[in-house]
């Protein structure tokens, strides 16, 4: 996996990117309620975003769809069960926060940058269409996609292969021609294995993960990715 800031993707035609944690700063929900929380806040957003994760994996394992909006909420009361808060004004509050989730600093700078290079611009996300299109509006970002693609036309989360694929068919492009970016590993791995071009923006600092098919390249912020795009393609 390169961590090299010079071209290492050829014949990219459009970069596609994961929302939540990639696009979305999942802990600015939760932090925005510091108010009510105080520092629980931290633990509520580690709890509530772990929990939404396995609840996506465990109802597309077990063939019980539900979407990402319903997910979000239940997560969000295992969280606040653990943390023994009982308040359903904060849950509302928190819940609906989401629809207002903050993005990260550089996002529309690169973006605007991508798109000025000639690049098609996808987000391909486990959100509801509802849920991302409220997330786009709120960043600013209205406009800048050529598609905004929920698992909900897909009804099964990811990493399921079917997921990947319907960025490869609204974009109608070679699964080798999309450049895949996510902050999350497992589904940076996982695309990869599909087949696209992968960047994992491991915002975290998280060591490599432990599957199969490793991304093509790794950078820490959305900052690096212009430069790793080859012009020539
Ligand atoms: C998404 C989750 C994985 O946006 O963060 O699809």
């Amino acid at each position: 996996m390169s961590t090299s800031t010079q071209p290492v993707l050829r014949g990219v035609k459009a970069c596609v990117f994961d929302a939540y944690g990639t696009l979305f700063d999942v802990s600015s929900v939760a932090h925005g309620a510091q108010d009510a929380l105080g520092e629980r806040w931290h633990a509520l957003s580690d709890l509530w975003r772990t929990k939404q994760l396995q609840y996506s994996w465990l109802r597309s394992l077990t063939d019980q769809h539900a979407d990402f909006w319903q997910i979000t909420g239940d997560a969000l009361d295992f969280a606040l069960a653990t943390l023994h808060i009982q308040d359903k004004a904060l849950r509302e509050r928190l819940l609906h926060m989401y629809l207002a989730i903050k993005p990260f600093a550089e996002v529309a700078e690169t973006l605007t940058q991508l798109k000025q290079a000639g690049e098609k611009l996808a987000i391909l996300s486990n959100g509801t269409p509802v849920m991302l299109q409220a997330a786009v509006k709120n960043a600013g970002l209205e406009g800048i996609f050529d598609a905004v693609l929920s698992v909900e036309d897909v009804g099964v989360f990811k990493p399921h292969p079917l997921v990947y694929q319907l960025a490869t068919d609204r974009l109608g492009i070679r699964r080798e021609e999309i450049c895949f970016l996510s902050s999350n590993g497992w589904d940076a791995y996982s695309a990869k294995a599909y087949g696209f071009q992968v960047v994992w923006c491991n915002r975290f600092n998280q060591p490599p993960e432990h599957l199969p098919s490793p991304p093509d390249a790794q950078i820490r912020t959305l900052d690096d990715l212009p430069a790793l795009i080859a012009r020539s393609a």
